[in-house]
């Protein structure tokens, strides 16, 4: 079982969880992500590993409630216990030291993965420039942290409640036209974003990372759920993966395996909810009664 330690909210139904799990900690490189699996019927989903600790032998991750599981995972406790929590999974970022200038766009919970490259990035001697946004205020995260870790930061929300009004892809476009350009982007966030970024950087034939999301359920390349093409090449987000080249990645195709579950989605959260307002109205009930 894996404890976690710190539970935290980030942002309206965005949370950072402290995870013990030595084994993973003292293994795991930025651009890794683990698979959990709450409790022993629970559903197993990918997150990407946001920061480790090799001493204390713990693993940071943030998670947006979408959906069924995530939204379980959200109501655990600092103290609460976590089933099964598997990693180091994934290709790592590779950081040569190469990169001279890096953008850096998150948008969404997105900035979660991007935190850890920019990070090492940084480290490394890079000049980073990051880009985060979100659909408004009270969905920005990391603001302070990205800051720590960029030589310049650009916030923007799609509602204009803070920072600059728009996308980041306006503001993407906007210092690719006026600043030296990057020998790097890297975009992570909802897919239509980073197809939006693609878009973009391919017209400044720019070298575009992304991190891909794909439903995933083993983790280990057996199951080929988590099949994306890249280059007309058919691989695998969690073995291959999660970063591709976001200008070989059919986008399109990727949407379309997204939404392939959507009704059994719904179906799970519905039965979730039901059963959360069941022990809601117990509890209550319970109250009233004393
Ligand atoms: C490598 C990787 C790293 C990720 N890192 C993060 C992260 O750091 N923070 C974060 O909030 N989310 C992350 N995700 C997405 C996260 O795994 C999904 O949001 C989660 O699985 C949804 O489960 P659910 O039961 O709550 O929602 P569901 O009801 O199952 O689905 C809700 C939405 O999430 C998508 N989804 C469902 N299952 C998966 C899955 N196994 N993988 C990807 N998308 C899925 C569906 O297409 C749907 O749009 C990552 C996904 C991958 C593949
Ligand atoms: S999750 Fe099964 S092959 Fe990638």
């Amino acid at each position: 079982m894996y404890k976690i330690l710190e539970a935290k909210q980030l942002a309206t139904e965005i949370k950072l969880f402290v995870v013990d799990a030595p084994k993973v900690a003292h293994a795991c490189k930025p651009g890794q992500f683990i698979i959990l699996k709450i409790n022993e019927q629970g559903e197993r989903i990918p997150l990407t590993i946001y920061d480790y600790d090799s001493e204390k032998g713990t693993i940071s991750i943030i998670f947006q409630e979408v959906g069924k599981t995530t939204r379980q995972l959200g109501r655990l406790k600092a103290g609460d216990e976590l089933q099964d929590f598997v990693g180091p999974l994934g290709k790592p970022i590779e950081v040569t030291g190469s990169h001279k200038r890096i953008i850096c766009v998150g948008g969404g919970v997105g900035v979660a993965p991007v935190y850890p490259k920019a990070r090492a990035l940084k480290n490394s001697g890079a000049e980073v420039v990051a880009i985060i946004g979100a659909r408004s205020k009270d969905l920005i995260i990391l603001e302070e942290e990205m800051k720590a870790v960029s030589n310049e930061l650009y916030v923007c929300t799609d509602d204009g409640s803070y920072g600059e009004h728009g996308f980041v892809t306006q503001v993407l476009e906007r210092l690719l036209q006026s600043q030296q350009k990057p020998d790097l982007v890297i975009a992570i966030g909802p897919l239509p974003m980073m197809k939006a970024c693609c878009h973009v950087t391919k017209k400044f034939d720019t070298p575009t990372l992304v991190s891909l999301n794909s439903i995933m359920v083993d983790g280990t390349g057996m199951c080929g759920s988590c099949r994306v093409t890249e280059g007309g090449q058919t691989k695998f987000a969690c073995v291959d993966g999660p970063g591709f080249d976001g200008h070989l990645v059919d986008f399109n195709e990727l949407m379309q395996r997204q939404v392939r579950f959507v009704e059994e989605e719904k179906v799970a959260m519905e039965r979730y909810e039901k059963m959360e307002g069941v022990k809601e109205n117990g509890s209550c009930c319970l109250k009233n009664d004393s």
